[in-house]
């Protein structure tokens, strides 16, 4: 009985070599392991004979049903691989393989800061209006009241590209631009790109973003650059802030005035982030000067209006924590995926 047991192992595995599909070793398994198989066959003949060969028989049937499931199991498995790779040969996807999360990025901070003050401004009625980074000493300078030789110009270390022509190096010569083509009422903020000749550090970087603001008509008052400004800080930092506004100069307004806010991290208690004064200073500001509302064939007379800047890459400093304004150029993926939506 255990030669014929060995021989039905035998015969299964010639029989295995030459299985081409899933439906042939079905039937090969029910031909070996089914009820009517030659396995069982011999089992249902161990009443007849010595208890100690029924042993033996039995210990043996065991084995060999053990060895035939492996084959058949491997068979099986080698078939499954085999059709994958053809199904992939010929282009099927397979659509039981889990799904790849899809590459996606993250809005960077300075994306963010812009998209925020943006939707503020955009609510109180606001224009977005946009300028050349590549823009004209005329409208970068003198338009705005910096004649050359003007100390002013030595704060705005500039990258000229040939005589008359340098990189912006701030955001309000869209102002004039912008008063040359279109008519009072004008309310516009200007997000962009400057660049200055400094030297990078922690806090300075050649390249960075500004924001502007204009505001001209009849009747506009520095009550409304103030109304506006609070209004902007308390929904873009938390209802809580204040402003604090204190006497400053630019040569496009008069009056001039830095604008702070109480500190976003600790709400005016004094932290490291705003040098335990508690106030952040975050833009400079003023009533737009009648020698530049003149320049853009606007009537002084008639017309008035407030303007600010701010520079992006210190409100993001503030608000998310960030030292060092070389990171948000670096693109290191461990500081942006901090910003996935
Ligand atoms: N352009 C100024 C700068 O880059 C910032 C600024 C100050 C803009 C006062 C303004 C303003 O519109 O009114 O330093």
């Amino acid at each position: 009985m255990k030669e014929e047991l060995y021989k039905i192992l035998e015969e299964a595995k010639k029989e295995i070599a030459n299985i081409r599909d899933n439906i042939e070793l079905e039937k090969m398994k029910v031909k070996f392991l089914g009820k009517k198989g030659p396995i069982k066959d011999v089992l249902s003949k161990l009443g007849s004979i010595s208890e100690e060969l029924r042993k033996e028989v039995g210990r043996v049937a065991n084995e060999v049903k053990e060895e035939l499931t492996k084959m058949i199991d491997e068979a099986e498995a080698h078939l499954k691989k085999l059709q994958k790779e053809n199904e992939l040969k010929k282009g099927v996807s397979d659509i039981s393989l889990p799904l790849k999360k899809p590459l996606t990025g993250y809005p960077h901070p300075v994306s963010l800061v812009v998209e925020k003050m943006v939707n503020i401004f955009k609510s109180m009625g606001y224009s977005v209006a946009d300028g050349p980074e590549l823009e004209e000493e005329y409208y970068n300078f003198d338009m705005l009241n910096i004649p050359p030789h003007h100390p002013a110009r030595d704060d705005h270390d500039s990258f000229y590209v040939m005589p008359g022509m340098l990189l912006r190096t701030h955001t309000s010569p869209v102002q004039i631009r912008t008063m040359k083509c279109f008519k009072p009422p004008i309310a516009i903020v200007v997000p962009g790109r400057c660049y200055r000749r400094d030297a990078t550090d922690a806090t300075h970087s050649h390249t960075f973003h500004q924001m502007e603001g204009l505001v001209v008509d009849k009747g506009i008052s520095f009550a409304d650059l103030k109304g506006t400004l609070l209004l902007w800080a308390k929904m873009m930092f938390g209802e809580e802030t204040q402003i604090r506004l204190r006497p400053d100069f630019f040569p496009f307004t008069e009056p001039s005035a830095e604008l702070a806010v109480t500190c976003p991290v600790c709400k005016g208690k004094k932290c490291n982030v705003c040098k335990h004064t508690g106030w952040v200073e975050l833009m400079g500001c003023g009533m737009v000067d009648p020698i530049v509302l003149e320049n853009c064939g606007i009537d002084s007379e008639v017309y008035s209006g407030f303007a600010f800047g701010l520079g992006i890459e210190r409100v993001a400093m503030t608000v998310y924590g960030i030292s060092d304004i070389r990171q948000f150029f670096e693109n290191d993926l461990r500081l942006l995926e901090q910003f996935g939506k």
